[in-house]
């Protein structure tokens, strides 16, 4: 681990300071990269982590396609975050928000304003596995709000939640974790992965999550993750040149096809790579050869749909209780707040 204060280096006035912990690998790569790429191609179908997605390249690929047409998921959380967060900060009154998987924090500001306008924000806690997103996110709010102080960690919050620095002993935590970002993780990881997230929470502490809906036309969430512009398609092939560039591999991105795959029973958009010829790829870092049969598919992103109950039990498995569910007026997308009992 190491600890840095680190200065935004576009700013043209003297920046605000922030501080940035690293827990990740000694290259920036995760140290679990390894370990993860080797049991995903040993196994059958073969897949890959969606956190490996974002290294720099695809985090600013992701940034784009929140701003493609198809992509309703962004806009339609935002305008829900705008309309409610004035009411969900009464209610909590939170001095500090913890962010899993803030990327850019563009939607966080709508959270952050509403916390300032309540005259209750002090302290601001990015937490990504991307640090030029967290640097670039960081150096921008440290200087938008004077006198919040900004804490950012980057690191895997699969892995290093315990790394999240102690809630304060006076004040209210709130956690987010936007973007349907609960959705990528696999449905056997969820529950544990939810009891660590609450264990962030004190009595009368809230999460604040959003959750992509299931319902209506399942074409119209396919798209989201299959636009025409190809944008999607870029950023599920940049997995293949990250491995490339952490584990000295030969996958040749552009001989993939992008599939996003509606599996209606699993009420889930999985997004996949395509082999369009048999090959032969060689991961030096590991000395690992992989066969690829022509046609042969890599989950590379699976991308879960949600419920009010489906929710609302996840939550109380995880000793959580649901207290608010926000949709937008077509019911495509829901932010819900659950809280941490007083009791
Ligand atoms: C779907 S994007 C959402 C970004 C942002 N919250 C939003 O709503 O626009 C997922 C974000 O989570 C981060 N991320 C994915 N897996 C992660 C992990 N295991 N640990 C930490 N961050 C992760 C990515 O770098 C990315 O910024």
């Amino acid at each position: 681990m190491s600890t840095t204060t680190a200065r935004h280096p576009r700013r043209t006035r003297a920046p605000r300071p922030y501080r940035l912990d690293v827990h990740l690998g000694a290259a920036g790569a995760l140290d679990s990269l390894a370990d993860d790429v080797r049991e995903g191609l040993s196994a059958t179908p073969k897949f890959m982590l969606p956190k490996y997605l974002y290294d720099a390249v695809g985090s600013d690929l992701y940034e784009q396609i929140t701003d493609l047409p198809e992509y309703y998921q962004a806009r339609t959380e935002l305008g829900i975050l705008q309309r409610e967060m004035p009411g969900v900060v009464e209610r909590l009154a939170p001095t500090e928000l913890v962010e899993l998987g803030s990327g850019s924090s563009r939607k966080t500001r709508v959270i952050l304003d509403a916390m300032d306008a309540a005259g209750l924000l002090r302290r601001y806690l990015p937490v990504d596995v991307c640090p030029p997103a967290l640097l670039d996110a960081a150096g921008m709010l440290a200087e938008a709000y004077p006198g919040l102080r900004v804490h950012a960690v980057a690191g895997d919050f699969e892995r290093h939640l315990d790394k999240v620095p102690a809630r304060p002993p006076a004040g209210r935590r709130l956690v987010a974790f936007l973007g349907g970002t609960i959705g990528n993780l696999a449905p056997d990881h969820r529950d544990a992965f939810m009891r660590h997230l609450a264990g962030l929470l004190g009595p009368g502490d809230a999460l604040l999550m959003g959750m992509d809906i299931v319902g209506g036309d399942p074409e119209r969430i396919r798209r989201a993750y299959d636009d025409a512009a190809g944008v999607t398609a870029e950023f599920n092939r940049n997995i293949l040149r990250v491995i490339n560039r952490e584990l000295a591999a030969d996958f040749a991105p552009e001989a993939w096809d992008h599939r996003a795959v509606w599996r209606r029973t699993l009420e889930r958009v999985e997004m996949r790579l395509r082999a369009r010829e048999p090959m032969r790829v060689h991961i030096g870092a590991l000395g690992m050869e992989v066969t690829f049969e022509e046609g042969e598919e890599l989950v590379t992103e699976l991308c879960c749909k949600f419920r009010r109950e489906t929710a609302e039990a996840l939550y109380a498995r995880a000793g959580l209780e649901l207290t608010e569910w926000h949709t937008d007026e077509l019911g495509h997308f829901a932010v819900s707040v659950a809280v941490r009992p007083e009791r």
